[in-house]
């Protein structure tokens, strides 16, 4: 027996928890170099590597479900590829992994806000195995009845069933949404519907969460993102509350057969926050640059300094954590 199934389950996971955190930390730590410097491949290239490397040291026998793309498309952190310390041993818990080293590639090529290092893990099984399309998204905070939201109605209509449930004028919201051309429908009918907009130029990862965290001001989010990131999303707000629904948009046949090998079997079928992660999951983000959630990497002399966000679905808890980083003794 391996030494971990001897352990309760539950120092297991507290363990975890934290241990996810240095993963992140390692791959905004490597972003970070790349910060305003025009490559956002070499950015990151640099992230997964990191986090590639940091995951040897984490006590699970992972599977990467939600990551870098196909085996052959992607060196390390490929959908499939084992990771975590038992990874190659056998033992350990069995876990799946979603990964984003750097959500915000361009983000942290030009400086912008909100580029983040994510991972989420869950019991096998957990997450929907999504395929690199986009997802059509909306989501709201924790605190509002069930059904509040639903993917089907429009912006207005779901923008005045938010304003009632939380008792605000509809000009009393802001909605999150990429700034993109296919998104000129939604921006105009929340305009119309007098609510306020935080266009973000990348990101929907903190575009979704922001939902759930007041400091940012974000109520709602709405928009095409992708589908991976859409995962990672749900993965948070299953942690720290909130509601989420998705649809995946498949703009050719071959998307719809990729999906169908993956599970998808209905490929107009809406899912839930729990659809798209179930069970008990975790959830961790670095911050790379700064924005309202998460500050970036700052760096110190000697050092750095790390501000990242964790959470587990279990006991909701969420822990903000700060790392100070001594490059002498742990170089990056
Ligand atoms: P990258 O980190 O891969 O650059 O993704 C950034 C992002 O803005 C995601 O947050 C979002 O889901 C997706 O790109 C949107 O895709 P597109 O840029 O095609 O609109």
């Amino acid at each position: 027996m391996s030494d971990t199934e001897t352990r309760p389950s539950t120092i297991v996971d507290r363990n975890l928890a934290l241990e996810l955190v240095r993963v992140t930390e390692a791959a905004a730590l490597a972003a970070s170099s790349w910060v305003g410097k025009g490559d956002k491949n070499a950015a990151d290239g640099a992230a997964v590597e990191a986090m590639r490397h940091a995951f040897d040291s984490v006590a699970i026998h992972g599977t990467v479900v939600i990551g870098e793309g196909e085996m052959d498309e992607a060196p390390m952190l490929y959908i499939g590829e084992k990771v975590g310390l038992y990874a190659k041993t056998g033992g350990g818990m069995l876990a799946d992994i979603a990964v984003d080293p750097l959500e915000g590639t361009t983000l942290t090529a030009k400086g912008g806000p909100n580029a983040m290092a994510v991972v989420a893990l869950a019991a096998r099984g957990g997450f929907l195995h999504a395929p690199d399309v986009y997802m059509d998204k909306i989501a709201i905070g924790p605190g509002y009845p069930e059904g509040t939201i639903d993917i089907d109605r429009s912006p207005a209509e779901n923008l005045a069933a938010l304003a009632k449930a939380k008792g605000v004028s509809v000009g009393e919201l802001t909605v999150c949404v990429l700034d993109r051309d296919r998104h000129k429908d939604i921006i105009r009918a929340c305009r119309q519907a007098g609510a306020r907009l935080n266009l973000i130029p990348d990101g929907d990862v903190y575009g979704v969460v922001a939902c759930a965290q007041p400091e940012t001001g974000i109520d709602m989010y709405l928009g095409w993102g992708g589908a991976p990131e859409g995962v990672l999303a749900a993965a948070a707000l299953r942690c720290i509350g909130g509601q989420m629904q998705g649809r995946l948009i498949f703009e050719e046949e071959a998307q719809i057969v990729r999906a169908k090998e993956m599970g998808i079997d209905d490929p107009n079928k809406v899912y839930t926050m729990s659809d798209m992660a179930s069970g008990e999951v975790m959830f961790a983000a670095t911050g790379v640059t700064s924005g309202p959630m998460l500050r970036g990497v700052r760096l110190v002399p000697g050092g750095a300094i790390t501000h990242s966000i964790v959470m587990r679905s279990k006991t909701g808890t969420v822990r903000y954590v700060e790392g100070r980083h001594n490059f002498k003794l742990k170089p990056v």
